[in-house]
This record gives structure tokens, sequence and C-alpha cells, in this order.
């Protein structure tokens, strides 16, 4: 992308170029990363970012804030109407930031949480023993069954009926299957608890309508807006009305002081760009894509967990070849493809090793990536983890990926949404 010059010679410009030609060259395929347009850049990069504006619109600490208040009531407004909720707070620096306010904001510290094991595809901000959650909060876990590798309605509705939880949460980092909301609510209903659901991967997935929603089930939903949404880094709520001032108070003053609002200006860019039949175009290649990818690896003999995927990522288990997911993400990190080891449900192995890796196919789909694309990226995949060390299969792939990210530059394929 064109940017300023500079007099400052600064080494931060030349990692930033660096880091720039890498993801050029670099197929990315790490599920929670993806490639935000030229116009999400851009109001990135403006004088918003020097506005202090502590508060909400119309109700500010500073003066001067009349413009990043338009801003704001835009994002707001965008939000609402995406998701079709009653109300939204646009403000959390990002997902986690926006769990602790919904946590904070839900419940008393010590009451119980009943979320997805951290194992089984949960996030750190469901109760990590070292997170706020976990050190806060009485975590409870439920998990994906042995032999299916999905959750099961019926164990969870029992696991809530036995722990009674105050809030039951839902959402996950790594599971490939729809969620059912409206099961959820109805077991947090029968055991008089609330529902917070995170859709951070998948909040994309929702505006676009190839997800169903969980805006209609739950008291209160956390998202981050820069996986699937294609927005800039950050988090986002959006809850039925009766839980606004709560949450406003918890996100600010409870967790954090002035908001980004460069950020919220961006959230706002990417928010009407999520409104767009473009992006409902977007959002279903990328599914199509993820089932095109898991199709191939399966046919080339590599097991998809739960056997397969619905939404735009999958675990791909790669123990039966005899590796790890640490040496799986390396042997491909060689090849340019970038990708993250993952632990697969009921892992022998520990996080830093594991038995899978993690591929997600939204920042792929946004450079333009379509079936056919997919097709020669799924052989390449399963051609390295076959014969991660065998330089010539390598050198050939680097070769397919030098084809495929030359024929589809971030830069051109993002000018607009
Ligand atoms: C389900 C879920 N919630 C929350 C987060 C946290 O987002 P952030 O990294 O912006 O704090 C993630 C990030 O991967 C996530 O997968």
């Amino acid at each position: 992308m064109e940017r300023p010059r500079f007099a400052s010679d600064d080494p931060v410009w030349k990692a930033v170029g660096a880091e720039e030609r890498r993801q050029e060259a670099h197929l990315e395929l790490i599920a929670s990363e993806n490639h935000t347009s030229t116009e999400v850049l851009a109001a990135m990069g403006t004088r918003l970012t020097d506005k202090y504006a502590e508060g909400y619109p119309g109700k500010r600490y500073y003066g001067g804030c009349e413009h990043v208040d338009a801003v704001e009531e835009l994002c707001l407004a965008r939000a609402r109407s995406l998701f079709g909720a009653e109300a939204a707070n646009v403000q959390p620096h990002s997902g986690t930031q926006a769990n602790v306010a919904a946590l904070m904001a839900m419940l008393e510290p010590k009451d119980k949480i009943l979320g997805l094991s951290l194992d089984h595809g949960g996030h750190l901000s469901h109760g990590h023993p070292k997170n706020f959650s976990g050190l806060f909060y009485e975590i409870h876990s439920y998990g994906v069954e042995k032999e299916s590798e999905r959750i099961d309605m019926e164990r969870v509705r029992a696991q809530a009926q036995s722990v009674r939880p105050k809030l039951i949460l839902a959402g996950a980092s790594a599971y490939s299957r729809t969620l059912d909301f409206a099961a959820f609510a109805s077991i947090a209903r029968e055991v008089g608890a609330l529902l917070l659901v995170d859709q951070a991967h998948i909040a994309g997935l929702v505006a676009a309508g190839v997800h169903p929603s969980p805006v209609p089930h739950a008291d209160v939903v956390t998202m981050t807006t820069h996986k699937t949404l294609r927005g800039p880094r950050g988090g986002l709520i959006v809850c039925k009305e009766p839980w606004l001032k709560k949450l406003n108070s918890a996100v600010f003053p409870g967790g954090q002081g002035g908001p980004f609002m460069h950020i919220v200006a961006a959230k706002a860019v990417a928010l009407r760009e999520a409104a767009s039949k473009e992006f409902q175009a977007y959002a279903r290649a990328v599914v199509d894509n993820a089932a095109t990818l898991a199709r191939v690896l399966s046919e080339r003999g590599l097991r998809i967990v739960s056997g397969g995927t619905e939404n735009h990522l999958m675990l791909v288990d790669v123990s039966g070849l005899g590796l790890t997911g640490a040496q799986a993400e390396n042997a491909l990190g060689a090849v340019h493809i970038t990708c993250n080891k993952n632990l697969i449900p009921y892992d022998p192995q520990p996080p830093m090793k594991a038995s899978g890796v993690r591929l997600g196919t939204a920042a792929v789909t946004a450079r333009g990536l379509g079936h056919n694309e997919i097709l020669r990226l799924g052989a390449a995949i399963a051609d390295v983890l076959h014969a991660p060390s065998d330089e010539s299969v390598l050198r050939r792939v680097r070769g397919v990926v030098a084809e495929l990210t030359e024929a589809f530059p971030i830069h051109v394929a993002l000018a607009s949404p």
C-alpha cells in the first residue's frame, strides 16, 4: 500500500514493510486473522487517534468531542442494525476486554460460569486459571463428545442442571460446527442462568446470515471485530436494552479508560462493509472454501476433527501422520502457508506441541481465492504434511504458493469490500 514518505529512517518502518511483504507472499490460514479493506486501514490511520473521549456520545469527560460523537453514534447504529440488536457498545479494545465487561456486568465475583472447556475449543477469557475469568469466577466446563467431537446439548443440559451456573457461556475459538443458540437459551432458562454468547470467530458469518444469529437468544453477545468480520483489531458488544447501562459502565470506567476513536471509526467502516451484498457473498465463499478444503484434506487421508466443518475453520489431526501440531505448523510455515498448532479434543499432547493444526479460510478468501485455488491449496497442504522433510516437495509447493499469492495480491483484492 502507498504510504506517505517520512524523513524518519526509524527501523520500525523497515519491519512494517517486511511484515507487509510477508503477508503478500504468504497464505494466511490462521483462523482468527483476516485482511481488512483499504478503507478500514485508512480509518485506523486518522487523527482520531489523538482524541480523548472518555464517556459516551453526548456525555464525555472532555471537550471537542462533537465529531467523534458522530462517529461513535454511526458505529452504534450500524452495529445494532447489522446484528438486529436492541443496544450496543463499540468501545471494547479487544475481544477479551469485551468479555471482561460482559462478565463484570452480568456476575458478582465467585459466581459460577458454565463454558466450553479450553481444551475442547473454548477461549482463555472463558475461564483459563490465569485469566481474569478463571481468577474471579468459579469455572465449570462442558466439552465435546469423544466419538462425535461435537457438543451434545443434552449433555450440556444435564451439566447445567447439576452445576446450576449463574451464567452459561457459548462460543469458541476452535469449533467447526454450528452452535445451537436456541438450545443454549432454553437450557439457560431451565436452570435460571443468564446466556452470554461470544461470537468472536463467527461474527462475520452471523452478520452475513451464513451462521444462525445468537442475538435473539442471548442476554449479551460479545465479539471481536477483526476475525471473520474483517474490521480493525477490537471488540464489540450487543445486548438486550436492559443490559446496556450496566455494560456501558463495565466497559468505562469498569475496565477501560479512553476509547480508541480511530478504531471506532474503522469499526464503523467495517460494519458498513459487512452490511453489503459483496460481504454476504464473501462470507458464503469463506464457508464454501472451508468445506472444500476439509474435503480435499480428508480425501488425501488427513483426519478432520468431527469429520468436517460448517463454518470458516477446521481442526486437522496430524497425529496419524506421525507429526505433532507444532511440526505441522513449522512444515507449512516453511512453504509460506501460515497456521497454528492447536489442541484437538482429548489431546494427549501438551498445548505447545498439540496433535492438530487449526486452518481457517477467512483471510485467503478475502484476497480472492476461490474453489479452484482452494483445491490447489488443499493438495499442497496434504503434499507437505505427507512429506514434511522432502525438499523437492517443499520447493514445488513454495512455487504453488508463489503463483497463488502473485495472482491474488492483498492490496488489489481489498481495495474495496
Ligand atoms: C472466542 C474468542 N473470544 C475472545 C477472543 C479474544 O479476542 P482478543 O484477542 O481480541 O482479546 C478470541 C480470540 O481469539 C476468541 O477466539
